[in-house]
């Protein structure tokens, strides 16, 4: 049977960590550490995560201030608000909650958030920074699961690593980092042609498909790592894309959904959060 990943107690040592310097940045400057968070529309998904994002922020002693714009928001008014939360010497941290309404394109928003404020690690720079192998700030669910591989001792380089799915909030970034761990890392997305065959090669393996329970056993190699990125509700339970209770049977090591890679991509969101403010205010970085 597996070894848990525990990405619940994980994240709860880091937000820890995170309180204490909130404390010490404030003793020292008198600065408090504040993170925006712009919710377009009303998605109960994106509601209750940005709820967390909040909760999580108050309890570790940094500022939130949430920015709800209507479904129907233009284009101007969002790129007017990125602009002002720029020019706010008190805020440190923008992050665009996804997904934005259709009529909306992130790629012609997110560039205009200022690169030192960009918690999500989403822009441009950021983006080509973790690429090129000198990552800055790096996307927080991704980081969040290089801190529990890190955390439990498991090495990257030199293992077959498998992604599947290649969105830019996960899948891209994930393979990066993997890569830049010197992992052999393989990406796979919807055209695929034999998923099996590439999942079961993984010593690694990152599962973000946003398709509940699909990896089962018959998609893992005895012993390997399996983390799983997605999460969704069904008749009430909350799931992953893996089917736990089967693949646990099979895996060496194994993140639950929940407790697994959800509660470190908040820990890694105050984390970045402080590492913009600290830079910011020109204090010592991480
Ligand atoms: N929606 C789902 N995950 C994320 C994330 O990591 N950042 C943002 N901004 N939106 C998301």
């Amino acid at each position: 049977m597996a070894i848990l990943l525990d990405g619940k107690a994980l994240g709860l040592a880091i937000r820890e960590t995170v309180k204490h310097d909130v404390d010490t940045i404030l003793r020292e400057t008198g600065v408090t550490p504040h993170l925006a968070v712009i919710l377009v529309g009303d998605d109960p998904a994106s509601q209750t995560y940005v709820k967390g994002k909040e909760n999580a922020c108050r309890n570790a002693g940094i500022r939130s201030t949430v920015i709800r714009e209507p479904a129907d928001v233009t284009e101007s008014k969002l790129l007017s608000d990125i602009d002002a939360l720029n020019a706010d010497p008190d805020v440190h941290g923008i992050l665009l909650q996804l997904p934005i309404p259709k009529h909306l394109d992130p790629d012609r928003i997110i560039p205009k958030i200022d690169v030192r404020k960009d918690v999500d690690g989403f822009t441009p720079e950021n983006v080509a920074a973790l690429a090129n192998g000198r990552p800055r700030l790096v996307p927080c669910t991704p980081r969040g699961v290089m801190r529990v591989l890190d955390h439990y001792g498991i090495a990257v380089a030199g293992k077959d690593c498998v992604v599947v799915g290649r969105s830019q909030i996960v899948g891209k970034p994930m393979a990066a980092l993997l890569l830049n761990g010197n992992g052999t890392v393989t990406v796979c997305h919807s055209k695929t042609r034999d998923l099996r065959v590439e999942t079961r090669r993984a010593d690694i393996l990152v599962v973000a498909i946003g398709k509940t329970r699909m990896i089962d056993a018959s998609y893992i190699k005895p012993g390997a790592v399996v983390i799983d990125v997605g999460i969704s509700k069904v008749d009430g339970v909350i799931a992953g894309d893996v089917d736990f209770d089967s693949a646990r049977t099979v895996a060496g090591w194994i993140t639950p959904v929940p407790g697994g890679i959800g509660p470190m991509t908040i820990a890694c969101l105050l984390e970045n959060t402080l590492v913009c403010c600290r830079s910011l205010i020109g204090g010592p970085h991480d």
